[in-house]
């Protein structure tokens, strides 16, 4: 039998540092096999995390959004479009002059922002990549519950070879070797790592599927030729410290982002608990009655969550979290940051916390 590992069941080990300041750690990464990001941080492509607002304002802190799919294609070219607008319109440069070339040995003639959407196995996702493409978009995610499928490898070929050369393929969800070789035999330019771990995810209670995150990114990172997105269940600059250290290039953010100004919806007034903004996994009932999805497999709950402002406050705190991992390690940038780890206790865990205030 083999044990799985999640973040709480670890705690980094620190190791000589010679870090003068933080200010000069980089945490630039890959977010797929051409693409770089300032900063590790992905959003989620969720209808209730991620539709323009929060695509800009993660370009704006370094990171990417992932426009999500839960509307016509029309709806969504029109976002990216805007996006477009928005970020090469006002002509930014300065510190985005990096993005999209590459740190360590990757040498290309492409120099473009990441410009990120979500896409199905359906037939009509081959016309909503096309469209996607023709808008902006040159990362392309395929959003599947079980990305060791069949259909997942047959959109990863006929995207590569459809559609023009700038686009990355990113492929997920998995949690494994064979599925990590499968997906890259396919043309995967990235990979997106956990399955059940999410917030709001059911699948675990009702199929027993699934892998905890910290094994289920060592299995695939000890494999993979391309970078790894983890996603899922991380709840604090912590858990994406853990995920950054086992290997993953970047994480993918839901509930830490969720309930901030820059995601979809209205915020609601409770009388006893104050503002708040609804949360909902995208296989939840509430999501598919919502965007009248046949299929009702029901595999998420839907929430409200506190509302939280601007989610600079919540990236800039995550950064300057990262930063300080980074230091505790004497690591000055991501590929030098592999700290060892050791599995802790209950006990452990419980030391781990401001235990004080329990
Ligand atoms: P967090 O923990 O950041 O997780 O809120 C976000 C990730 O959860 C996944 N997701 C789901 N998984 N049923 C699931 O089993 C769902 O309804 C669902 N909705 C989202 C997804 O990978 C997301 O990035």
């Amino acid at each position: 039998m083999k044990y799985a590992l999640t973040y709480d069941d670890i705690q980094l080990v620190p190791e000589l540092s010679e870090i003068k300041t933080r200010i000069d750690i980089s945490l630039e990464t890959l977010i797929s096999r051409r693409y770089g990001l300032l900063t590790p941080l992905v959003a989620s492509p969720m209808d209730t995390i991620c539709e323009l607002d929060m695509a800009f304002k993660m370009f704006l802190l370094g990171g990417v959004g992932c426009i999500h799919r839960f509307m016509s294609i029309e709806e969504q070219c029109d976002q990216i479009k805007m996006l477009h607008y928005k970020i090469y319109g006002e002509g930014f440069s300065g510190p985005f002059e990096n993005w999209g070339i590459m740190l360590d040995n990757w040498h290309s003639e492409i120099k473009m922002i990441p410009i990120m959407a979500a896409i199905g196995v359906k037939t009509e996702d081959k016309d909503r990549a096309v469209q996607l493409v023709d808008a902006g978009v040159n990362i392309l995610l395929i959003d599947v519950a079980h990305g060791h499928h069949k259909n997942v490898a047959d959109m990863i070929t006929w995207c590569k070879k459809n559609l023009p050369n700038i686009v990355d393929v990113i492929a997920g969800n998995i949690v494994t070797q064979d599925a990590t070789k499968y997906l890259e035999d396919a043309g995967a330019d990235g990979l997106r790592v956990g399955i059940g771990g999410g917030s709001l995810c059911t699948t675990r209670v009702k199929t027993g599927f699934g892998v905890p995150n910290v094994t289920a990114l060592e299995d695939v990172i000890s494999v993979a030729k391309t970078p790894v997105i983890a996603d899922g269940g991380i709840r604090t600059s912590g858990d994406i410290s853990k995920a950054l250290a086992v290997g993953s290039s970047s994480v993918m953010l839901g509930s830490l982002i969720a309930g901030t100004d820059e995601t979809p919806g209205k915020i609601i007034e409770t009388p006893l608990y104050g503002l708040h903004k609804r949360y909902r996994g995208s296989a939840s009932l509430e999501t598919k009655i919502t965007h009248n999805i046949k299929e009702r497999n029901v595999e998420g709950e839907s929430t409200i969550v506190p509302y939280k402002g601007g989610v600079k406050f919540i990236i800039n705190g995550i950064i300057d979290g990262l930063k300080s991992a980074l230091s505790y390690s004497g690591a000055n940038n991501l590929s030098e940051f592999r700290p060892k780890y050791r599995v802790v206790t209950t006990a452990g865990l419980i030391e781990s916390t401001p235990h004080l205030l329990k």
